[in-house]
């Protein structure tokens, strides 16, 4: 059996994500107002944002996945799970649970822009803008992040603490 380590703190409740979530799905709402939406994920962490922020979208959404996996040593990324549909002359939003070095956007935005979509923005849950390797501005943000590892509402650590439904600093 897997010893996990305990929660040490909580950073974000989960009453204060849902407030901001919120008030992200209103702003995009108003922006793409009577247009289509299509939400691309990124599997497993921005599972539980996507599904809270196209809950209070009041837009006509929907949504596909991929998944992408980092060699950790070369720093390369790759699809090892493509989106199921075409993009091309979509609006598109891409839903990401945190922005860190921005290698893993920045891969999937090169990827994405081949396919010709109308639009392509990026929406992340978190960013540590001070952590950017790569020159990236995510065009929504739900908060900056200043603490260096975090789990919950979808971030895990060894795949745990992605069911939290607050984000939590553990006691490592
Ligand atoms: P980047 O390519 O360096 O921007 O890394 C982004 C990815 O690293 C995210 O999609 C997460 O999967 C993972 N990640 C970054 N920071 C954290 C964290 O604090 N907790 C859990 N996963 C994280
Ligand atoms: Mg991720």
């Amino acid at each position: 059996m897997i010893e996990l380590p305990a929660v040490k703190r909580i950073i974000y409740t989960e009453e204060e994500l849902q407030r901001r979530i919120k008030e992200l799905a209103g702003q995009i709402s108003s922006d793409y107002c009577g247009r289509p939406l299509h939400l691309l994920a990124v599997l497993r962490g921005a599972i539980p944002f996507l599904a809270d922020l196209a809950k209070y979208m009041t837009l006509d959404v929907t949504f596909d996945f991929l998944s992408v996996s980092r060699n950790t040593e070369t720093n390369h990324v790759s699809l090892i799970k493509d989106l199921d549909a075409a993009i091309d002359g979509r609006d598109i939003i891409l839903v990401e649970d945190i922005i860190n070095e921005g290698e893993t956007v920045s891969y999937l935005l090169q990827t994405l822009k081949l396919r010709s979509p109308k639009s392509l923005r990026i929406c992340t849950l978190f960013d540590r803008p001070e952590a950017h390797k790569l020159p990236i501005a995510p065009d929504y943000v739900g908060f900056n992040l200043k603490e260096k590892f975090v789990v919950g509402y979808g971030l895990d650590y060894k795949q745990y603490f992605r069911n939290l439904p607050y984000i939590a600093e553990l006691d490592l």
